[in-house]
């Protein structure tokens, strides 16, 4: 079952989304186990990544128990405009004492596939469903932020992509017609699995397609955030009033 927050405004929705944050990680660490959460990419969590670098937040957060993860990438190299990493090491990253090793970034400079393949062993390493000790972890993430695009797609799952049946593999890598690039991308398994699925989603210009995934039939192979149904999580739509067509 979803539940739908409105803000008046992006800067609310940032700091909304900065408590679930706090929330996750201050709960990881009361377990005494490693807080995993995948980032979006995208422009709107801008916002909320340059709050959690803020002293105030980011004084409250374990960052040597915390280990993030992308939901997707670009095909290209990490210092490229384009990459969802370079946008969150800008924004975030570079300005809280998190230990490199807890960064797992997807190689978008690789081959696509290779870059998929080598993330989904990180994966399964992390969360001991792969080689290596079968930690206390968690055997999902903890949060997931994901965006939502004009077209309905989330992270990199886009209209009609064959990705969105797959059943199998955590992390895959296709060719995106309607982007004209390579993208990798969590599948819907694994994102299903966490144990709390965060959207942000802000502007008018997203408006009509949130009513509709939000409120309208389900037509997920058209609108992918649809196909976002964690098995176990909660599911939490923060949304700007705006995108909730209030303005
Ligand atoms: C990406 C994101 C993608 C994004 C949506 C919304 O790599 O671009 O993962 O799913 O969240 O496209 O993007 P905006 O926040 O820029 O509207």
């Amino acid at each position: 079952m979803a539940t739908v927050h409105t803000y008046p405004d992006p800067v609310l929705l940032a700091e909304a989304a900065a408590r679930h944050v706090l929330e996750v990680t201050r709960a990881a660490a009361a377990a005494h186990r490693q807080a995993s959460i995948a980032l979006s990419g995208g422009s709107t969590p801008r916002l909320l990544y340059e709050r959690l670098a803020q002293p105030d937040i980011a004084e409250q957060i374990e960052w040597s128990n915390t280990h993030i993860f992308w939901g997707d990438e670009r095909a290209v190299p990490p210092d490229d405009p384009a990459s969802n990493y370079r946008m969150a090491r800008e924004t975030l990253l570079d300005h809280v004492p998190i230990p490199p090793e807890n960064v797992h970034r997807i190689s978008g400079e690789i081959e696509p596939p290779m870059a998929a393949a080598e993330y989904e062993g990180v994966l399964r390493s992390f969360f001991g469903s792969g080689p290596g000790p079968k930690g206390p972890q968690r055997t999902c993430f903890d949060l997931v932020l994901l965006g939502m695009g004009e077209d309905g797609h989330t992270a990199s799952l886009f209209p009609g992509a064959e990705a969105l049946q797959e059943k199998r593999r955590w992390v895959v890598a296709y060719y995106v017609d309607s982007v004209s690039a390579w993208r990798i991308t969590l599948t819907p398994i694994v994102l299903n699995a966490a144990a709390r699925i965060l959207f942000l989603v802000s502007g008018a210009n997203k408006a009509d397609r949130l009513r509709q995934v939000l409120y309208g039939p389900s037509q997920s192979h058209r609108f992918p955030a649809q196909m976002i149904q964690p098995t176990q999580g909660r599911l939490i739509w923060l949304v700007d009033d705006a995108a909730a067509g209030r303005q």
